[in-house]
């Protein structure tokens, strides 16, 4: 079915296509018993694919990244489609336009995309709205951000504001310090500024009767010794892990004619660089904290190069966009298959 509205959707304005699937994705959702259509089209149910990462059990462990539901209005109806979990956002305390258009660019001979489009949201007040109309079972992690006018100075006033107001509705955290399309923002991965934005965070966490998970979300441009900060930084703030990574800056090898455009390159360009990450961070830390992998999942053999690279969990964004929804069943079937 979606190689069939492939060609179509690719000749729309990237942009305008999200909005035109997911719009009518979620209008087909709403129609009573679609969704339970869609569930038993998309889903695999199986014991051997759930799984407890930071005290949270999983029904399985491929998620959709971060960027894809920005406000949390899509998440009821993607669930449908297999995942085991959804982040929603980049939410930001207040709303923003984000950068102007165009802002996103299939690079189709790369199998990629460029984005730039700078924490376009609709605010917390909008998000918390659509999180109170949850009716789906599956794991909902909130990834948070700060505004654009927000000074980095100020960052972690953005951040408790995100992270209070979603505790209630959202089962773990993210802490986004590493969009390439935020000026600055990626300077909080420093490790003064990142270990009090990471203790400030847990400090109110731990204020909690019950805590939620706070992952760190990095950028796949960072040297090993940056790496080997993170690291540190993690296990001194006791936060629960890390998601690796973000989009590149990197514009290595690529075809396209969008490949000088500004802003995060995402997807089969991305592959090797974030599983190395990953084993990276895996190995030097001894498995010290779960990692979320995330970067150019295009097939079932990138996703097990990501779970065997020490990856507990993974998520997709630019494989969605050119394999469609039945990639999520491919990998849990590839996952099954390899006992993994
Ligand atoms: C993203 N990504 C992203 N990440 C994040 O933490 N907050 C965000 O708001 C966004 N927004 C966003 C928009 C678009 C259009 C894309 C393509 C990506 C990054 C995303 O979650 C993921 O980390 C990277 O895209 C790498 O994974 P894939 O796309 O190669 O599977």
């Amino acid at each position: 079915m979606y190689a069939l509205l492939k060609p179509l959707l690719f000749r729309m304005n990237p942009e305008k296509a999200h909005h035109f699937t997911t719009s009518i994705f979620v209008f087909l959702s709403s129609i009573p018993g679609v969704s339970a259509i869609f569930k038993s089209v998309f889903r695999i149910q199986n014991p051997k694919l759930e799984r407890t990462v930071f005290g949270i059990r999983f029904s399985n462990p491929v998620g959709l990244a971060a960027g894809f539901d920005k406000q949390a209005d899509l998440y009821n109806a993607f669930s449908n489609l297999g995942f085991g979990f959804i982040e929603v956002g980049t939410i930001t305390p207040k709303a923003q336009d984000g950068n102007p258009k165009p802002r996103m660019f299939r690079l189709v001979e790369d199998e990629a995309l460029i984005n730039r489009m700078g924490f376009n949201n609709q605010g917390l007040e909008k998000a918390i709205a659509n999180l109170k109309k949850r009716n789906t079972d599956i794991v909902i992690g909130g990834n948070i951000g700060k505004n654009k006018i927000t000074p980095n100075e100020k960052a972690t006033d953005d951040y408790i504001a995100c992270f209070e107001a979603l505790f209630p509705y959202v089962d773990y955290f993210v802490v986004n310090v590493s969009s390439p399309n935020t000026p600055n923002l990626r300077e909080l991965q420093d490790k003064e500024p990142l270990t009090l934005l990471l203790n400030t965070l847990q400090e109110c966490n731990n204020k909690k009767p019950s805590p939620k998970p706070i992952l760190l979300k990095i950028a796949p441009d960072l040297s090993e010794s940056q790496l080997d900060e993170i690291i540190d930084i993690v296990k001194d703030s006791n936060i629960a892990g890390v998601v690796a990574s973000n989009t590149t800056i990197d514009r290595k090898g690529l075809k396209s004619v969008h490949q000088n455009e500004t802003g995060g390159l995402s997807g089969k360009p991305l592959t090797q660089k974030s599983t190395e990450i990953i084993r990276y961070l895996h190995t030097k830390s001894n498995g010290a904290f779960p990692i979320i992998g995330v970067g150019g999942i295009m097939n079932e053999r990138d996703a097990i190069e990501k779970l065997e690279a020490g990856a507990s969990l993974i998520q997709l964004y630019t494989g969605f966009i050119y394999g469609g929804p039945s990639l999520v069943k491919k990998i849990n079937k590839a996952i099954l298959h390899k006992g993994l």
